[in-house]
């Protein structure tokens, strides 16, 4: 059987450990012959494709990024977009695809699936936040770098006796900065899921520089205030028509300044985020999804995305993906509040 596999949506770290699972497993186990499509969606659209041998996948399980590139073309907004699609992989001899994606690209594996192509999904995302999965791959090592960063925050702010306040990813769900705040010892920590209240915020942040000298905030960029809205970088949106997100960090410094007297800047932490290579961790899992995404080609599991649950990969269907997105519970955010202040 010939196989198209194609990476869409932002970058993870894994992405390269995901395609090695995928074709040295499929390749030597199961004798599939395999057809990268470049650049995501563009890929499979346009006919953009380059070889994927073992020979290609052969040193690439430690490099971040993916070898397939990628992109946020959307299909469903070209024009016969799923039908260009079909009719390319027909004359291309590919019989099934894997897609490796977020919630953008698996959405649009989930409506190729309704058009009868025989597909199969892998769940990614730094931001953890694809439901029917325990974790994705990519989600460790953007906490790794977060983590390494406000460790390093902390001493310069200790230095100057400022608030610093470090954004970080996370769109709609919170989850790199619970962890980061949670790991790297934020004075407060800010979610999407949780509006705040500026007042609290500003006295968290006294509360711990009266004990410190100084204070460091960790807000995900889709954080907003109770009464505010959701910080954008300008108007645009991408194909799928997410805004770009970008600026709590530094209207959250200048109103802690305000607030509090207390010297305050704003660090970006932005796509340092997705960049290099990936922890032990994201390796191990990503490689596990590739060889679990092999047998399910095997197995002729269409419509089905590989799930981590407990410490277990199997596959659950790709609607439970896209269905809703995986915030962060109540419960979570007040084990981290437990440390504010
Ligand atoms: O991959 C998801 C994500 O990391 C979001 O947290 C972030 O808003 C977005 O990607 C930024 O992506 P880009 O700037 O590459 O379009």
């Amino acid at each position: 059987m010939r196989v198209g596999v194609l990476t869409g949506g932002g970058d993870a770290p894994g992405l390269n450990a995901v395609i090695r699972g995928l074709v040295v497993r499929g390749v030597e186990e199961f004798g599939f012959d395999f057809l990268g499509y470049r650049d995501g969606w563009k890929g499979p659209l346009t006919g953009l494709t380059m070889p994927l041998d073992i020979a290609t996948v052969a040193d690439i399980v430690s490099v971040g990024g993916t070898i397939l590139g990628s992109s946020r073309t959307n299909p469903l907004k070209v024009d016969a977009g799923v039908e260009r699609i079909v009719e390319n992989l027909r004359s291309d001899g590919v019989e099934a695809l894997v897609a490796i994606g977020g919630e953008d690209t698996l959405g649009v594996a989930t409506h190729l699936t309704a058009a009868g192509c025989q597909v199969i999904g892998v769940p990614k995302t730094i931001d953890n936040d694809l439901s029917g999965t325990d974790y994705t791959f990519g989600f460790d090592t953007a906490v790794a770098i977060a983590t390494e960063a406000v460790d390093r925050l902390h001493t310069t702010a200790r230095s100057h006796h400022r608030v610093l306040v470090v954004e970080v990813m996370g769109r709609h769900a919170g989850w790199i900065a619970l962890h980061t705040g949670m790991a790297a010892d934020a004075a407060v920590t800010l979610i999407p899921e949780v509006p705040y209240h500026p007042g609290e915020v500003a006295d968290w942040v006294r509360s711990r520089a009266q004990r410190t000298g100084y204070a460091i905030v960790v807000a995900a960029e889709g954080a907003t205030a109770a009464t505010g809205e959701l910080v954008t970088k300008d108007a645009s949106r991408d194909a799928f028509g997410h805004v770009k997100l970008s600026g709590i960090g530094e209207l959250l410094a200048a109103d802690l300044e305000q607030q509090t007297g207390l010297e305050s800047r704003a660090v970006v932490l932005g796509h340092l985020q997705r960049g290099g290579s990936p922890t032990a961790y994201d390796r191990v899992l990503a490689s596990r999804l590739g060889l679990t995404a092999a047998a399910a080609l095997r197995d002729e599991a269409w419509g089905m995305m590989m799930a981590l649950r407990g410490t277990d990969v199997n596959y659950v269907p790709l609607s439970e993906a896209t269905g809703t997105l995986k915030t962060v519970p109540a419960s979570r955010y007040a084990e981290a509040a437990a440390f504010f202040g």
